[in-house]
C-alpha cells in the first residue's frame, strides 16, 4: 500500500499559485486521466471496504462523486451525494463550515441513509477539514455509522487530519503533501 501510494502521488500535479497566489494546488486530473493509475486508486478503496459491510458511500462535492460513485459501484452499494448549497431538489439536512474567505454549506437530503447505515465518506483532499467534517456531521445528524472518513490527499499544514483524528473522526488518507 505504501508503494502503491507513493506511485499514485507521481500522478498527481502541483500547480502553484492556482486559486490563489501562495497556494500550492494539488491536481488529481493527471491521475484519473491515466486508466491504469485511476485503477489502482479505486482498487486501493475497494480492498479496503470489500469486508466491512458497508451500506453506502456518500462523496463530496465534486471531487469526491468521482471516487465515491465508483467505489459505491464496485462495492455494490448506493451513492450519496453531499452537495453544496442549493443544489439538491428534495429536502435537506445543512451544516455550515469554514472557507478562507467566509463560510459555505454543504447539505443531504433528508432520506439519503437510514439510522445504522455503515457509510464510507470520500473525497479527494483534506485541507482544513472543514468539508470533510461537515459531511461527517450530517451523515451523523441522520443517524449513520460513518465506518471511515477516506481520501487521496492529506495536507498536514492545514490541520486537518488532525482536526478530524483528535475529534475520533476514523480517517484513512492514501498521501500527503507538505
Ligand atoms: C476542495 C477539495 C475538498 C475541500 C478541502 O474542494 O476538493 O472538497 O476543498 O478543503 P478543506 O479540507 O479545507 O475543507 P472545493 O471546496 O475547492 O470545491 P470544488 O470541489 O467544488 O472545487
Ligand atoms: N487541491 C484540491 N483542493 C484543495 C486544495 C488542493 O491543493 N487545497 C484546498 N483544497
Amino acid at each position: 500500500n505504501l508503494d502503491y501510494a507513493s506511485y499514485l502521488k507521481g500522478w498527481i500535479r502541483t500547480v502553484p499559485n492556482w486559486p490563489h497566489d501562495g497556494v500550492m494546488f494539488r491536481d488529481i486530473t493527471p491521475l484519473l486521466q491515466n486508466p491504469k493509475t485511476f485503477r489502482v486508486l479505486i482498487d486501493i478503496f475497494v480492498h479496503r471496504y470489500m469486508n466491512e459491510k458497508i451500506d453506502m458511500v456518500a462523496g463530496l462535492d465534486a471531487r469526491g462523486f468521482i471516487i465515491g460513485s465508483v467505489l459505491a459501484y464496485e462495492l455494490n452499494v448506493g451513492f450519496i451525494p453531499i452537495r453544496k448549497k442549493g443544489k439538491l431538489p428534495f429536502t435537506t439536512v445543512e451544516e455550515e463550515y469554514e472557507l478562507e474567505y467566509g463560510n459555505a454549506v454543504v447539505e443531504m437530503h433528508t432520506d439519503a441513509c437510514k439510522p445504522g447505515d455503515r457509510v464510507v465518506l470520500v473525497d479527494d483532499l483534506i485541507a482544513t477539514g472543514g468539508t470533510m467534517m461537515a459531511g461527517y456531521k450530517l451523515l451523523q445528524r441522520l443517524g449513520a455509522e460513518v465506518v471511515e472518513a477516506a481520501a487521496i490527499i492529506e495536507l498536514p499544514e492545514l490541520g486537518g487530519g488532525k482536526l478530524m483524528r483528535d475529534a475520533k473522526v476514523p480517517l484513512f488518507t492514501v498521501c500527503s503533501f507538505n
